[in-house]
């Protein structure tokens, strides 16, 4: 454990990521104006930046829902995949995906498909952390706390084999 941590290179502390997703938010405030916004937070990693918008957005998140994506056995990560928990019908809505992380963009890609294919009225994306230069498909997020380059990070939600989830700050992973 301990020599594990030795190998973390801070990047964002937790002041900084704090401050970044309360301007976020402003933003998405403004942009939704007179709207309710269907939160949809992509588990696991997703799971704090989602409840740090939504505590901040409260008047307007009508619906705060959470989804886990998992790959079909026996393809590669990245294509087919399945997306499960989600509870509540979107038709109408205006959907706000929240992610950790986007890095190659098949995630996000195959979420964005599948929730305008089922009659969203909107469908936007919010993403902590933006990895561009690892994109596979052509997709932007509509929000971005933070763009990196190609480094591993962990914290804030992001794990390495479901160790460092828990840690308030981002850092850089160094293998
Ligand atoms: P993609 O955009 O479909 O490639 O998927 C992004 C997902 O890959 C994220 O939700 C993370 O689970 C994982 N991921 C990508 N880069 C990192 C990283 O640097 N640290 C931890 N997880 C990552
Ligand atoms: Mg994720």
């Amino acid at each position: 454990m301990s020599e594990q941590e030795s190998t973390l290179k801070l990047l964002y502390s937790e002041e900084q990521i704090q401050k970044r997703i309360t301007r976020m938010a402003t933003q998405i405030e403004q942009d939704y104006f007179n709207k309710y916004i269907h939160l949809i937070g992509v588990l696991r990693g997703g799971a704090p930046i989602t409840w740090e918008l939504a505590k901040r957005l409260q008047e307007q998140v009508s619906i705060m829902d959470f989804i886990r994506i998992s790959s079909y056995d026996g393809t590669k990560s990245g294509e087919a995949k399945e997306c499960l928990g989600l509870s509540e019908s979107i038709a109408g809505h205006h959907v706000l995906i929240v992610e950790d992380i986007i890095d190659t963009g098949n995630t996000i890609n195959y979420l964005l498909h599948k929730f305008r294919n089922a009659g969203a009225s909107s469908v936007k994306v919010c993403s902590l952390l933006d990895k561009p230069t690892q994109r596979k498909v052509d997709v932007t997020a509509d929000y971005v706390g933070f763009t990196i380059p190609n480094v591993f990070v962990v914290g804030f939600g992001l794990d390495y084999d479901q160790k460092y989830r828990a840690l308030p700050f981002i850092a850089e992973l160094e293998l």
